[in-house]
């Protein structure tokens, strides 16, 4: 399946949604809506998932254009510590995550912090689908049809003070709900952050499902992040904080190897991890290695963000 790239300007839906999406995002319309009936909690706006559109984002360049990942490989081979450091850990124990009811704490320097329930959070907001490339910084790759809406919108229902210069996630810290955190691998609770325009960029994205379907617990569910121009660590899952601050906050992957996971953490082949080299990726499903591209393909979007900065300091 070839994914063909351009802007939304250029794009019918029609004209780049294979078949197969259109019928599973109708599956994944039909699954949300019958879950609020029968769990009568996570009722996620159906005429939010009517709305929902295709990747804006994609490019002209057809050098950018990708084939999508399998779903097997995408809800089997993951990271996410909290079930374990194994690929294969996630989908084995995230079953044990309780996603529903789900509440989100809104925090610091806004004009509306509280806690919100998922659906209060999400209801405001229309639904896209947009395939994004996730590039980890173990230098692997893969390729999603994410569905979700804009960060930008979600900051700006909560509005932000004058102050707020980042925003920070959390992911829930419940050792009994997520066995990895009884091991100290890193320091519970995950935390990750971007700077304020980061997070406004429109390509950062709120996903609260992939392939046509609710988000698998392995994969973040309910809430989670996806920045596809950063390494894979930044797209921080199960979030159930947002923190509005002056200062820049402590990340965990930062904390854990300071000199190994920068604060930004851009996809650039130029600055080698410590311990390997960033120029060259293996897409899961392939066997021969390709190109890592600067920004991971969406400099166009992104690069004017880091313009002046040193990216060799600032990794
Ligand atoms: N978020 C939490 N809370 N815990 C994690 O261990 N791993 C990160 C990121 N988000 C992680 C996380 C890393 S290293 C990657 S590569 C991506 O999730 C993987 O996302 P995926 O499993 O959906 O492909």
């Amino acid at each position: 399946m070839l994914i063909k790239i351009g802007k939304k300007s250029d794009l019918k839906e029609s004209e780049v949604t294979p078949q197969s999406l259109f019928d599973q995002r109708r599956q994944f319309i039909k699954k949300a809506a019958g879950y609020s009936v029968a769990a009568a909690t996570l009722s996620l706006p159906f005429s939010a998932m009517a709305a929902l559109n295709l990747n804006p984002f994609q490019k002209e360049n057809s050098s950018l254009s990708d084939e999508l990942t399998a779903r097997k490989h995408v809800v089997s081979y993951n990271n996410f510590y909290e079930f374990g450091t194994d690929k294969k850990d996630p989908a084995a124990h995230a079953g044990s995550l309780k996603t529903d009811p789900w509440s989100v704490t809104v925090a610091g320097e806004c004009a509306k912090p509280g806690v919100y329930a998922l659906e209060d959070l999400v209801k405001p907001h229309a639904f896209e689908e947009r395939i994004y490339r996730l590039r980890c910084v173990e230098a692997w790759s893969m390729v999603i049809p994410w569905i979700g809406f804009p960060l930008a919108d979600l900051i700006k229902q909560m509005q932000p003070t004058s102050k707020a210069r980042y925003v920070e996630f959390t992911t829930l810290h419940d050792p009994q709900q997520m066995p990895g955190q009884k091991r100290s691998v890193l320091d519970w609770p995950y935390i990750e952050a971007l700077r304020m325009d980061e997070a406004m960029n429109p390509l950062s994205l709120m996903a609260v499902g992939l392939y046509g379907e609710v988000l698998p617990n392995q994969n973040g569910a309910p809430l989670r992040l996806v920045l596809p121009w950063k390494y894979g660590f930044k797209s921080i899952k199960s979030i159930v904080k947002i923190r509005f601050s002056e200062t820049q906050p402590r990340t965990t992957w930062n904390l854990s190897g300071p000199g190994e996971y920068g604060f930004y953490a851009n996809v650039n082949p130029e600055v080698d991890h410590p311990r390997w080299s960033q120029s060259r990726e293996r897409r899961i499903g392939e066997f021969r290695k390709r190109k890592t591209q600067m920004f991971n393909g969406y400099a166009e979007e992104v690069a004017h963000m880091y313009r002046g900065m040193n990216l060799k300091r600032n990794f």
